[in-house]
């Protein structure tokens, strides 16, 4: 074949379209998880047009994506989290993924917590790439080691613990002062102060009395303790940056989803050796999750909706899915895997994860998009973070994120 034939052949073999896809994964270990999807599309033969829109828990990235809808020009693609999944399946906007849900049995392999938000009436809207979850502490272990600090089990041991580290001239808690922070970091004392049962009143079902509680009350003064061992930079700081600080040697605590712990392997350090991992204390019987789901949009265009189901069938595959979490920190979102590949930290949350569903305290995080639709969840936030950035009292909080959520739902 001549030269010339032979370049175009090629050409054109390797040309089957681009996707375009919105994200918010643009810290290290972040684009580099996403940059597993871009490579797999690459082998077979698909273009990859990044669209990230920083900023943790994808707050701005739905205003971007709102935005891009509501003009009449949707990505091919978008990550997205549960409750924002529903809302746009409810408006009409997504692409069924049922061909590949069918053929790649979806329906056996998806755990029902995932499923009830990746498909909206019976029909498959959503490929889920993991699960991630919120009650975990990311500890740097050498700092342990020279305070002699052993891992917390209660809560006061956790008190206690950060104690030690700010009279050892440390900062005990790496925290980062956005809103979606402070909720994630308040969910954790939501659950610690009241149990699993106390979380879904409160939470899930948004139960006023349990939101204008006794244990409410407790959990914002067990919140208001905790924040005595943040330091005063903390104000503004992205989560990735406060991980840096457990890293770094210059905090010993970080409460973050496992997205955090991404960033530990993507330096380098070992679970266990350099750093160490373990269910905020008080919360070991439960796990609040999330799941980042990839929505396609509805196209006329035939060459987009092929791509959309090959993208939707590599994020669903095993491979794929044990690939992505080795590097994201967070563990498979199908059941029945081997968890061989991943790091200890890994295949105990795996077990966790798998636990608490059989025992019914897998519970969707509320600050990434799983316990209560966006406007609960924003109303949430100004709550927290009003309370994080001021002197109110414990029962003046409590009073007013009973009175929050009223007004989010009614
Ligand atoms: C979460 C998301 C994670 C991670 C984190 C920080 O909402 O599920 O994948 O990106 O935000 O941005």
């Amino acid at each position: 074949m001549p030269l010339a034939l032979a370049i175009t052949g090629v050409a054109q073999a390797q040309d089957n379209g681009e996707v375009e896809v919105l994200n918010w994964w643009t810290s290290g270990s972040e684009a580099k998880a996403l940059g597993a999807l871009k490579d797999d599309l690459a082998e077979k033969g698909i273009g990859w047009k990044n669209m990230p829109v920083a900023g943790g828990a994808g707050t701005n990235a739905m205003a971007v994506l709102r935005s891009r809808i509501t003009s009449g020009n949707p990505p091919t693609a978008a990550q997205v989290l549960g409750y924002d999944a529903r809302d746009w399946a409810e408006r009409d906007a997504l692409a069924t993924l049922d061909d590949v849900a069918t053929s790649e049995q979806w329906n056996d392999v998806f755990p029902a917590a995932i499923q009830d938000f990746a498909k909206h009436d019976g029909h498959w809207i959503a490929a889920p790439f993991e699960i991630h979850s919120t009650n975990w502490v990311w500890a740097n272990k050498s700092m342990m080691d020279e305070l002699g600090i052993e891992q917390p089990t209660s809560w006061d041991e956790f008190i206690a613990s950060l104690k030690k580290a700010k009279e050892a001239g440390y900062t005990g808690l790496a925290y980062g002062g956005q809103p979606w922070q402070d909720t994630t970091v308040f969910e954790n004392v939501v659950l610690a102060t009241g149990g699993a049962d106390f979380y879904r009143q409160a939470l899930i079902d948004l139960d006023p009395q349990a939101l204008d509680s006794d244990t409410m009350v407790e959990t914002f003064d067990n919140l208001r303790e905790l924040l005595k061992y943040k330091d005063d930079n903390s104000p503004g700081r992205d989560w990735n940056l406060a991980t840096a600080m457990v890293i770094n040697g210059k905090a010993l605590y970080q409460i973050m989803g496992d997205w955090a712990k991404g960033e530990f392997l993507n330096a380098n350090l070992e679970p266990g050796k350099d750093f160490m991992c373990f269910r905020t204390p008080g919360t070991q019987d439960a796990v609040t999750f999330n799941s980042d789901l990839m929505i396609m949009f509805e196209t006329d265009d035939g060459q987009q909706q092929a791509m959309q189901k090959t993208m939707a069938q590599i994020i669903g595959s095993p491979d794929f899915q044990i690939a992505f979490s080795q590097i994201k920190g967070s563990v498979p979102a199908r059941t029945g895997l081997s968890a061989d590949k991943l790091d200890a930290c890994a295949q105990r949350g795996y077990e966790q994860v798998k636990a608490a569903a059989d025992n019914d305290t897998l519970m969707g995080s509320l600050a990434h998009g799983y316990a209560a639709p966006a406007s609960v969840k924003n109303a949430v936030f100004d709550i927290i973070s009003s309370f994080v950035n001021s002197d109110m009292p414990s029962d003046v909080a409590a009073e007013q994120l009973a009175a929050a959520v009223q007004s989010a739902t009614s």
